[in-house]
């Protein structure tokens, strides 16, 4: 089989850090070939680091979609450009990868949807959170009974002081949101996954504007994953710091989902910056702590907790911490395009976790509980 041609758009910070190194560990079976990005340097210094000898650079991406050539594209851009692009990249005949969140909004995401099944093309979402130890290890627990029927879930990701100083993320026109979002999309979706339930009632939520503006970005608060000191600017911030939002599912079962980037709490959930989960089922509980599960449960009529899995950090290039094991996400996504696998995240999934961040958001405005 030939090799697949590959393109990116939006070489910034999640390019750098997960889809270029995760994707050069394919070359076997792609070529990363185009690289596209409004700022042009950006896309030239990637090409230069990753691509082909041949790869092209562009400003535009609609010249990089009319090259007959390219299988699929990753899109990395701002939250609000997902669905403008991933619509215009289906429509031109490649399969697409979409960083997290799907969409802003569930209009934009029901588009990128319609788009998928009209063209028949392959579309999925940067969720990689489900790839880590911690909850394949989770959803094998559940998968095996020992939780039994669960009826109640917490889903978090909390930083107690973590703004993101990249990029836009503190810009609501750019972005549709902070927090929530950004971060608490993560936990949701991992949430709904490993609860394998997707039937919401309806959502209650509220979310903070508090502290954004208050923080000194250069003293507190700043998430430099990007190892830029690079600052908000406290007089546009304009998404909350944080959130919190209840969802009751049709089967009686119950999420409480909480997101921030700042808020005045001593400890982190014992989550350390990472998306976390609770599950409370009739036979036992767990929850997942970074690289393993903590099981609650009866043995021998004793309440116990089994620490379950060897404690194994990170799993995706940027999320790791020593050498970048293999990226379970892009080994996934290639063997899809080749057509050796299915995908691991299906964009209707991702549909869900965007109508439920969005109906939080809504409730937040409105007062209103939202039914779905
Ligand atoms: N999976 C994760 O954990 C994770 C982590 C960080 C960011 N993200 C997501 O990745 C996306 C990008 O975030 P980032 O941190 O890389 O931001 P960033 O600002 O570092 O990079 C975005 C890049 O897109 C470019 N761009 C914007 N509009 C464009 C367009 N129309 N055409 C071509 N290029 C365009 C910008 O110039 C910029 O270089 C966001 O949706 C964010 O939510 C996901």
């Amino acid at each position: 089989m030939a090799k697949l041609k590959i393109g990116f758009i939006g070489c910034g910070g999640i390019a750098n850090q997960k889809h270029l190194p995760g994707m050069s560990q394919q070359t076997e079976y792609v070529d990363l070939c185009a690289f596209c990005d409004l700022i042009p340097e950006r896309a030239e210094k990637a090409a230069k680091e990753y691509g082909t000898p041949d790869a092209k650079v562009y400003t535009d991406y609609h010249e990089m979609l009319a090259d007959p050539t390219i299988d699929a594209v990753h899109v990395l851009t701002p939250n609000i450009a997902h669905c403008e692009i991933t619509v215009a990249a289906l429509e031109a005949g490649k399969h697409v990868l979409c960083e997290k969140p799907m969409a802003a909004t569930p209009e934009d995401a029901q588009k990128m949807l319609d788009a998928r099944d009209r063209t028949g093309k392959m579309l999925t979402i940067g969720y990689q959170y489900r790839h880590f130890h911690e909850n394949a290890v989770a959803r094998k627990v559940v998968a095996d009974g020992w939780l039994g029927d669960i009826y109640y879930a917490e889903a978090t990701y909390l930083r107690r002081r973590g703004v993101p100083t990249w990029g836009v993320f503190t810009d609501k026109s750019k972005q549709g949101g902070g927090p929530l979002i950004d971060i608490g999309t993560h936990a949701l979706d991992n949430t709904l996954f490993l609860m394998n339930n997707y039937d919401v009632d309806y959502v209650v939520g509220t979310s903070f504007e508090k502290l954004g503006r208050l923080l000194t970005p250069d003293v507190q608060g700043q998430n430099n994953w990007m190892g830029e000191p690079d600052h908000w600017n406290n007089e546009t911030y304009d998404v909350e710091d944080s959130a919190v939002g209840q969802i009751k599912m049709k089967n009686g079962a119950v999420i409480n989902l909480r997101a921030s980037w700042a808020m005045n709490m001593a400890e982190k959930a014992g989550c350390d910056n990472q998306a976390h989960t609770l599950l409370c089922g009739t036979k036992g509980g767990l929850d997942t702590l970074e690289g393993r599960v903590r099981l609650n449960h009866i043995v021998a009529n004793e309440q116990t907790i089994s620490w379950v899995g060897e404690k194994i950090r990170g799993y995706i290039p940027g999320f790791s911490q020593g050498p970048a094991p293999l990226s379970k996400e892009h080994d996934i996504w290639v063997k899809a395009l080749r057509g050796e696998g299915e995908l691991f995240v299906t964009a209707d999934q991702a549909f869900v976790v965007t109508k439920i961040l969005d109906a939080i958001y809504q409730s937040s405005r409105t007062g209103q509980a939202i039914k779905f």
